[in-house]
């Protein structure tokens, strides 16, 4: 068996001065998390993919006569098999105490945690929020990935908790992939850019569903000179967010609270509209009309980059599967609708040119304060994502 590398400790996570405080005990549970999750995607996983193809995979084609040839099929086919209730129970439990973990953390501190993000945020012109914002209902309507309250609940006046408990516990929940700020997709979209578009120098950049702002910051830093809006409908995330880039020395970034469906700025407005792991929380009522905003904002010659996960086109039926756990287990109402449209055809019907559209994956920059050299052993803990990216040029 080959030596498995662990996940990097939770106290190596990257701090500013409205992150959480914390001690011994955090540490251990955050610690104990990442290392669950990691024993269930690196050594339960493939034990359960040994059922499918040894048990269940075998009696489906005895009963059928043909093998699953749907991520439906192998679901209804799985969920009786043993190996997999114990992995699938574990990974909720897992994003479960996740929660609790995060939440312990931050609401224990929330007094001296909101009048901190309060010094940093008052009297910015770079955090407007406007409570007439409506929270859309794909947002409201359940504690999305196991979160209590989502992503807009306050619990206080002027709350950051959702914020804090966000960025508290991405870290374990990812194994340190993302990098020490969590920011791993941004930065990735940015060495993108500079290394495939050197000549793209974007004046303003809009990003929608920052959520805290981890993937905009490293655009914000990666284009000095651009003037970079961040909107999101939750306002505990944005006030956090304002909060952490503020601290972290970013000024030319501007976080509002607003739809990303409806935006008052003109036609052409913008030169780079992104956005990170954001359309698979959007909804099939939301998603065509946002993408025709994006339309409307960009102007010629700009570009909407979008990082996802893969689609589930041509993709094998097991894979697809175990890919859509989220839906099924982990409060992804949109997931997997989401996964099998038809980015093409959806981004040609928002007013894009369909020779303009493009399907790439962007490999993850690696964070080395995190992942030293020496602890690399090349597999598992791949040290960074590998991003699925979709858009167009107008
Ligand atoms: C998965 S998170 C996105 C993560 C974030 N982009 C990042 O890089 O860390 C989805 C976010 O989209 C926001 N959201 C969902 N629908 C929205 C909409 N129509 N307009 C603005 N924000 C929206 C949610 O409040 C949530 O913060």
């Amino acid at each position: 068996m080959s030596q498995q590398a662990l996940p990097p400790s939770w106290q190596h996570v990257g701090r500013h001065d409205v992150f959480p405080s914390s001690g011994h005990d955090d540490t251990a549970r955050f610690d104990f998390l990442a290392n669950l999750n990691g024993y269930l995607a690196t050594r339960l996983s493939p034990k359960v993919r040994v059922a499918y193809d040894k048990r269940v995979k075998p009696a489906f084609e005895a009963a059928q006569g043909r093998a699953p040839e749907t991520r439906h099929e192998v679901r209804k086919a799985m969920v009786g098999d043993p190996i997999y209730q114990t992995w699938s129970a574990l990974r909720r439990s897992s994003m479960e105490m996740r929660q609790q973990a995060g939440r312990g953390l931050v609401l224990r501190q929330l007094a001296p945690l909101v009048e901190k993000a309060r010094e940093l945020n008052e009297g910015s012109p770079n955090l407007q929020l406007d409570p007439s914002v409506k929270v859309p209902r794909h947002v409201s309507a359940v504690d999305i990935h196991c979160m209590p309250g989502g992503y807009h609940t306050e619990l206080v006046k002027d709350d950051i908790s959702a914020g804090a408990n966000y960025d508290a516990g991405i870290f374990a929940t990812t194994g340190g992939m993302l990098g020490r700020f969590n920011d791993g997709g941004g930065q990735a979209l940015a060495q993108w850019l500079k290394q495939e578009h050197p000549d793209f120098k974007p004046r303003r950049i809009l990003d929608l569903g920052c959520t805290v702002g981890h993937n905009v910051v490293p655009l914000a830093q990666a284009f000095p000179d651009a003037e970079v809006i961040a909107v999101d409908v939750s306002a505990p995330m944005l006030r956090y967010g304002h909060a952490r880039a503020r601290s972290m020395g970013v000024d030319n970034l501007l976080f509002r609270q607003a739809d990303a469906e409806s935006l008052d700025y003109p036609d052409g407005h913008f030169d780079l509209i992104s956005t990170a792991m954001f359309w698979h929380e959007s909804s099939a009522r939301s998603m065509p009309r946002t993408l025709q905003e994006v339309h409307r904002l960009l102007a010629d010659g700009g570009l909407s980059a979008n990082l996802e996960q893969p689609q589930y086109h041509g993709m094998d039926p097991y894979e697809a599967f175990v890919r859509d756990w989220d839906a099924y287990n982990n409060n992804e109402p949109f997931w997997s609708v989401m996964h099998e449209y038809d980015l093409r055809a959806m981004m040609a019907a928002a007013g894009f040119d369909d020779s303009r559209y493009f399907e790439t994956t962007v490999a993850g920059v690696v964070d080395r304060s995190i992942f030293p050299e020496a602890s690399n052993d090349g597999e598992d803990y791949g040290r960074a994502a590998l991003w699925t990216m979709f858009g167009a040029w107008k």
